[in-house]
């Protein structure tokens, strides 16, 4: 489990975080939900210890993270796994390089033991025969493929997706929403997602949790936010409060 417990966080006197509660549940899929700026890719960098709260603690499987000095925080992010917003590829790496990179990183192998990881994780995202393509040779679509496929080359107990299906169109969106579940599915990890769209939370998620004013205002399912009275949350169900009209 992850919990996030009374998190302030604030840069140059602007509050983005304030006294925020939040626990998520392993081997789920719990999405962060919330408008643009709200605070989503500052909360996630919590959870993964590249951003210390002001005020707070965050607990990782039973560890306070403020306790970890820094060579214990670089292990203990080996249980993550990161999909970026840009997918963050190496441009002048091609598939097979980027996927293989963290194996070379973080664990000694063969070759032939790492071609193999490789095209296991890849086949896993639906990607074959383009080990020599380049970053700049592939769709959108197919970029963010290949940054899961990384994500995962480590097998991560924990995957974090930043606006996974953000800029894609709605086939492609549909082929990642379903990535996240079948990862999801093979890997028993826990996983979170960071969205600005709630028909999309709906479709992949365990359990929602809406973030507004620094705040989690509510959380729970599909159930939960259909029958909410909270003007905010009934403006984000009649799409009138969307991250790109921020
Ligand atoms: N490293 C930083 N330094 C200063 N301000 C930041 C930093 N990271 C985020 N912010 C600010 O925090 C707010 C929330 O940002 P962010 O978490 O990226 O929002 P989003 O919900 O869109 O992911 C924004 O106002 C952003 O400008
Ligand atoms: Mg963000």
């Amino acid at each position: 489990m992850i919990e996030l417990k009374g998190i302030h966080k604030s840069f140059n006197g602007n509050k983005v975080l304030n006294d925020l509660n939040l626990e998520i549940s392993d081997g789920k899929i719990t999405v962060i939900l919330g408008r643009s700026g709200e605070g989503k890719s500052v909360l996630l960098k919590h959870v993964i210890g590249l951003l210390q709260p002001d005020r707070g603690r965050v607990i990782v499987q039973g560890t306070d993270l403020a306790k970890l000095d820094d060579r214990e925080i670089k292990e203990f992010r080996k249980k993550f796994g990161m999909l970026f917003q840009n997918a963050a590829l190496f441009d002048s790496l091609n598939v097979f390089e980027n996927v293989a990179f963290p194996l070379k990183e973080h664990r000694p192998m063969t070759d032939r033991e790492m071609r193999d990881r490789v095209h296991e994780v890849l086949e896993l995202v639906g990607l074959k025969g383009v080990d020599h393509k380049f970053p700049s040779e592939l769709s959108g679509g197919m970029r963010k493929r290949v940054g899961l496929a990384r994500a995962i080359v480590l097998t991560p107990e924990i995957l974090l997706y930043d606006e996974p299906t953000t800029g894609l169109d709605p086939i492609m969106t549909d082929a990642i929403d379903k990535l996240i579940m079948n990862t999801q599915k093979h890997l028993g990890v826990t996983s979170i997602v960071i969205s600005h769209d709630i028909e999309a939370s709906f479709r992949i998620a365990d359990k929602i949790a809406m973030i507004h004013e620094g705040v989690i205002l509510l959380e729970g399912t599909r159930e939960t936010f259909e029958k909410s009275k909270h003007p905010f949350v009934r403006q984000f169900l009649e799409g009138k409060a969307t991250g790109e009209e921020m």
